[in-house]
Order: C-alpha cells, then structure tokens, then sequence
C-alpha cells in the first residue's frame, strides 16, 4: 500500500460558529475549523505533519520510522497508525517509565504495532543530538534498517509544508478571518499555517510555560522550506495553564461549557486552553470588537482519556 493510499482524509471539513455570551456581548465572531475531522486516529494537524514524512521515508526506502513522544502523545498515537497503514516499521520513543505502556494512548500504539522504548526524562533531553540519534538507530535489527528519524512533534521541514495545506483558499474567502488562532507546542503547525497566509495575521498559544525559544524555532522552521519569516504571527505566551498537560478545574469546566453549548469536544492539553486564552483575550479587551477569528481545532482528543477515562 503507499502512503497515499493508505489514509482517505475528508476535504470538506465543517466549520462551526462558536456561540458563548462573552463573544456576542463583544460582537466578535469566532468559528472553529474542524480539522480534528479529517480521520478517527490520526485527526486533527496529524496527518498534515506526518503525510510528507511517511510518503519520503517510503520512497526512499526506509524500512523504519522512529519519532518521541510522551506517554500520552497524539503524535505517537497518529504516527503508529500511520506507519501501520503505510507498511512501515515503527519504533516510539517514550519518555518514562515503562509503566506507562498499558495507558489507552500507548496499547492502541502497540496494538498498531508501534515498538516502544522507554527512556528517562535526562536521556529524552537528548532527542535532537546527533550521537544519541545514531545510538537509537544502531539498536534497531537489520531487518528494520535504514531508519528514518521523525523529531519530536512530527515538527520538520517535511510537516511544514504538510501543514501549509490546512487551510485552503475556500476556508479564508469564507470566514474573511481578521485573526488565525491555533495552540503551539513545537511550532511545525503554526509555521505552516503562517505561510500559507501571509496577509491574515496569526496568533499561537503555546501550551507549555517558558515557551519563548518557540519564536527561533518557529523561524527556523519557516526558513527549512526555503521561505522568508512572513512576519505575520505572533505568540500570546499566557495560556498555558502552569505547564504542558496542567490542567485546571476552570479549564475543564470551561470545555463542558463548549461541549453543552457548542457541541464540539476539546481537548484539555491543546484546544481547551487555546479557546480559553482566547476568551481572556476577548475579556480583556486585546481583540477588538467587531473581529472575525478563525480557531483551528488541531484534534488530541485520544488525550482526554488521561483525564476521562478510557470511554472518552
Ligand atoms: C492536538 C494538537 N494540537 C496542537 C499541537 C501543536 O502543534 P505543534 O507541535 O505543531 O505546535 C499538537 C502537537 O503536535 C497536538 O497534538
């Protein structure tokens, strides 16, 4: 099967208007662009950022792809499904303890035939060093070799010009968005939304605390396709809830509220806190009155079940 045949993808995702009082009390109109649609497993930015890097490991003959992640990770969860489906090997790095490994994230993985390799929170620090790479490589059998590296994220040049394709020309005539809006974590997703319209500003929500090294790595990844900073996005660096996966009961009261009134999931690690700052945002009076914006539903929702339980 090659990787283009392996995963149908729908092209027509909804967009839903999203209604909360604070939002008509303003005039602001806010719609969420349902890319958590596109598949059950591998939704939402997923299979943007994974799609190039299993079509150039399959071409090229890599019989393995090996990526990180942690014991809840969606882009674990994605790349195992993916790799199945494209006929590839696939080994996850995991940071943790090996406990972790029958958690719902991680037995679907397996369960999809994802190798995994539990490592400490110092050795995961070296995921990007060229030796500590090599050493994972070198571990795997012959029969799995050559092995292709997918970064932590899935975030490299290859899903940059995936994630360029998010958004297309249908969705902006028809939102006419004065503001984009989508969580960050790595930035690959942000990047190529960036790109693929500059004349629309762009606002990223890192979900993590002390996210300011996202303003190089974000340029260093537009500058991987070959393109020059658009200059047209920025960071709101508030919303991370304390830190990755942090949660709160206001948080998590605040996406029932979504659920009940909107009918829209979210996800308590990416969008949840996304559309949360958003509504600060609007209380405070950072986004003018009369704004169209244009959220971007970027999926995780397999990771509600680390708070939910394994139904959710
Ligand atoms: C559901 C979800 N939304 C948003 C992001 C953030 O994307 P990026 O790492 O490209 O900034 C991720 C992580 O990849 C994610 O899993």
């Amino acid at each position: 099967m090659t990787v283009d045949s392996a995963v149908s993808v729908f092209d027509d995702l909804p967009l839903t208007k999203v209604l909360l009082p604070v939002l008509e009390s303003r005039g602001i109109e806010l719609w969420l662009f349902r890319i958590d649609q596109t598949h059950p497993y591998i939704s939402g930015n997923k299979w943007f950022k994974l799609k190039y890097n299993l079509q150039a490991a399959s071409e090229n003959g890599y019989r393995s792809v090996l990526s990180f992640g942690g014991a809840y990770s969606n882009h674990i969860h994605a790349l195992a499904w993916a790799a199945q489906n494209a006929g590839i090997n696939c080994i996850g790095v995991i940071r943790g303890e090996p406990e972790y490994a029958d958690n719902p994230t991680l037995s679907d993985a397996q369960k999809w035939g994802m190798q995994l390799r539990f490592v400490n929170r110092r050795d995961y620090r070296l995921r990007r060093e060229p030796e500590f790479l090599e050493g994972l490589k070198n571990s795997l059998p012959a029969e799995m070799q050559p092995v292709f590296i997918i970064p932590e994220g899935g975030s490299n040049a290859l899903a940059v010009k995936g994630c360029r394709e998010i958004l297309s020309n249908r969705v902006i005539e028809k939102i006419k968005p004065d503001q984009i809006i989508l969580p960050c974590a790595t930035g690959g997703t942000l990047s190529g939304v960036a790109l693929s319209c500059p004349a629309v500003k762009v606002l990223g929500i890192p979900v993590l605390k002390n996210a300011e090294f996202l303003y190089d790595d974000i340029r260093a990844l537009i500058n991987s396709v070959g393109e020059p900073d658009p200059g047209n996005w920025k960071l709101d660096m508030e919303g991370h809830f304390g830190g990755y996966a942090k949660t709160s009961p206001e948080l998590l009261e605040f996406m029932q509220t979504v659920e009940d009134q909107c009918g829209v999931l979210l996800d308590q690690v990416y969008t949840g806190k996304m559309l949360f700052r958003v509504m600060q945002l609007i209380e405070e009076g950072c986004i003018p009155s009369g704004s169209k914006l244009l959220a971007l539903h970027t999926g995780g929702l397999q990771g509600r079940r680390s708070v939910y339980g394994p139904k959710n």
